[in-house]
């Protein structure tokens, strides 16, 4: 009878431990809070949004001060519709796209310039309940598909909030 009990013990011990290992291998392979997803924003979680490249131009821009850069801001369908009908604040569900590039002459014709190298490509994503702490905006900088790091994404607001408050926090008007 003791011996059957021993037996018993050991085998029930192995069952319960081939049960947990794989669970617990499993668990740590697992994303945890502390892991960052490589392909979303840290603070924001934003992603780079599928089909942004065919999203509708808002505007360009050029900048002649440290960047020396050509820019395009494009908007996704809800938000274009938000610019064209002079809505603010934007819904929720707007996106915007500003895809920066470096200025190289184009050498067929001086004085032309065209874009280069694309050092990096960013995002706002409205959600005013996820993102209520930052003006409805999530925020997403990505540099060779790459999101940038956690300083990076805590400047975007205060900087965007300390100039264009008035207008949803958002720079770019509808080019006319
Ligand atoms: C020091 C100020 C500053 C900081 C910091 C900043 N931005 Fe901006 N952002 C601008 C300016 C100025 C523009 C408009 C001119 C341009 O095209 O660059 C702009 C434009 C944008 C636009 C196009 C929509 C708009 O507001 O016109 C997006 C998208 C954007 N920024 C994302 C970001 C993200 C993401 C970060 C943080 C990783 C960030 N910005 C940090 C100043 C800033």
């Amino acid at each position: 009878m003791r011996r059957f009990a021993v037996r018993f013990l050991l085998l029930a011990g192995f069952a319960v431990l081939s049960l947990a290992l794989p669970a617990a291998a499993g668990a740590a392979g697992e994303k945890t809070a502390a892991t960052p997803d490589p392909a979303v924003s840290p603070v924001f979680g934003v992603s780079i949004p599928e089909g942004y490249r065919g999203w509708q131009l808002i505007a360009v821009s050029h900048r002649t001060d440290n960047k020396d850069e050509l820019r395009a801001i494009l908007g996704n369908d809800i938000i274009m519709k938000a610019y064209r009908a002079k809505t603010l604040p934007f819904p929720d569900g707007s996106m915007i796209a500003k895809l920066a590039w470096k200025r190289e002459p184009m050498k067929e014709f001086a004085g032309a310039w065209m874009p280069g190298v694309a050092p990096r490509i960013e995002f706002m994503v409205k959600d005013s309940k996820k993102y209520a702490s930052t003006g409805g905006w999530g925020f997403g900088r990505f540099i060779d598909g790459k999101p940038a790091d956690e300083a990076a994404h805590k400047s975007c607001f205060p900087c965007h909030q300390a100039n264009v408050k008035d207008h949803d926090f958002v720079f770019t008007r509808y080019a006319p």
